[in-house]
């Protein structure tokens, strides 16, 4: 596990040390024609020998790299005059990348199409100007027809849609190890918060990390999940509400909630990736892990595709996090046409595939996600996704906080910084006041 680790950690090391300094490279040496020019040349457009589609995003590892190359896949093939141009940057949650993307987006160096969270984080594109509105495509395939409302309605900005969806994930789900579970004496999977730590105690007694945990966006989202449970869907909607009240019992329950978890994870977390973490579980050496259900791709994958090939319900199983059964922490993973996309053509393609059914279901059974269409052929969905598709009929929905839907980005650093510091400090008051005060400026 070590080992792996490490592995990971230098080769992340080293993937970002060249994602900075490719984008820089393409900042400050790659002239304009390489990018940009082709706003003002009409000719490398029509040259097909010229067409490249650059679609940025952080899908790299376990779990995220074996959907993506799906779709590489049938693009390839539909447009060989085209070729996929794969401008992922490593790093779990788009942390790294969406530094690297911000970079090329200032300097006007976009790529043809990026991965932008539905909600508030594209809406922070759309107020700078960095994304142009896809309306002709909706005219065209009628998708908001066949995505959810709520969706829709996280897409659209003064009347105008301005990405593609192509998931909807789960943000909220407790991951477990049956074995290990039934060694240590958990007879139930816990269902509400007594039951959780009465179950992380058995664990910790049986020798067992409880909870593992990654890196702090990780413990971030354990945090957002613990906090939804802890106050409900319908007030962690309105805390995200410039000028909320954070100063309530019920957050200084959640946030007391988290920091006890923070005693049941493992010392290494800051040094391990959401898929260390998960691994801890599958190998037995941790009972839970709080992740979203990307790590359903993860676990089940197939080796060759970078995943670890377990089978659910035997080898892994999965539930609400306590506290909030009936409740869909929900994100979705969209696509978008920027201003000055070097290949507009392909991009409004690419886009108008991402929409299909056949997209779709070709990639979301292997990312560990639903689809963003309601009319998907369940069939080829796995044992997890099966559960998600149910639930997500008949859940209430809570939008993300770390997965860009409720928090505008300037409110999230802070929320960020609040809770790298809390990790460190475990003082709640404290926490709870840097919440406030975020709030206050919105
Ligand atoms: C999320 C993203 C998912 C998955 C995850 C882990 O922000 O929406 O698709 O990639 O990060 O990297």
């Amino acid at each position: 596990m070590n080992r792996t680790s490490r592995g990971d950690r230098v080769r992340r090391a080293t993937v970002l040390r060249f994602a900075l300094l490719g984008a820089l490279a393409l900042v400050l040496v790659v002239p304009a024609a390489s990018f940009g020019g082709q706003a003002k040349k009409a000719a490398p457009q029509a040259s097909t020998a010229a067409c490249q589609l650059q679609v940025f995003s952080w899908w790299t590892g376990g779990g995220e790299a074996a959907g993506l190359q799906k779709l590489i896949g049938i693009w390839n093939t539909a447009n060989p005059n085209c070729k996929f141009k794969n401008e992922t940057v490593a790093g779990g949650a788009g942390t790294n990348a969406k530094a690297v993307l911000a970079q090329r987006l200032a300097a006007h160096k976009p790529p043809d199409s990026f991965q932008g969270h539905a909600g508030a984080e594209l809406r922070d594109y759309i107020k700078a100007g960095q994304v142009l509105p896809l309306d002709f495509l909706y005219k065209k395939y009628h998708f908001d027809k066949v995505m959810p409302a709520s969706l829709v309605n996280q897409i659209k900005y003064n009347g105008h849609i301005y990405s593609v969806p192509v998931n909807i994930h789960r943000a909220n789900v407790l991951w477990y190890n049956p074995k290990v579970l039934k060694t240590a004496g958990i007879t139930k999977v816990p269902a509400n918060w007594t039951e959780f730590i009465a179950a992380l105690d058995k664990a910790k007694a049986a020798g067992v990390i409880p909870l593992s945990m990654g890196e702090q966006w990780t413990g971030e989202h354990l945090w957002e999940t613990v906090m939804i449970g802890a106050v409900g869907p319908t007030k962690w909607a309105s805390l995200w509400k410039k000028g909320a009240n954070w100063n309530t019992p019920a957050v200084t329950m959640g946030l007391n909630r988290f920091k006890t978890l923070l005693g049941y994870t493992n010392s290494d977390a800051a040094s391990l990736t959401w898929q260390d973490a998960g691994k801890l579980v599958a190998d037995g050496k941790a009972a839970f892990n709080v992740m979203g259900d990307w790590q359903d791709g993860y676990f089940s994958g197939t080796k060759s595709g970078g995943n670890l090939g377990i089978k659910p319900l035997k080898d892994y199983g999965w539930t609400a996090v306590p506290g909030t059964a009936g409740v869909y922490d929900w994100l979705s993973d969209s696509f978008t046409l920027p201003k000055g996309a070097p290949h507009k053509a392909a991009a409004i393609k690419w886009l108008a595939f991402l929409g299909s059914k056949h997209a779709q279901d070709t990639f979301n059974p292997v990312k560990g996600s639903i689809p963003a269409r309601k009319d998907a052929n369940a069939k080829l969905y796995g044992t997890y996704l099966k559960w998600a598709l149910k639930q997500w009929k008949t859940d209430k929905l809570a939008g993300s906080f770390y997965h860009g839907v409720v928090t505008p980005n300037a409110w999230k650093t802070k929320v960020d910084t609040a809770l790298g510091l809390f990790l460190q400090t475990k003082d709640v008051s404290t926490l709870q006041k840097s919440l406030a005060s975020a709030a206050k400026a919105g």
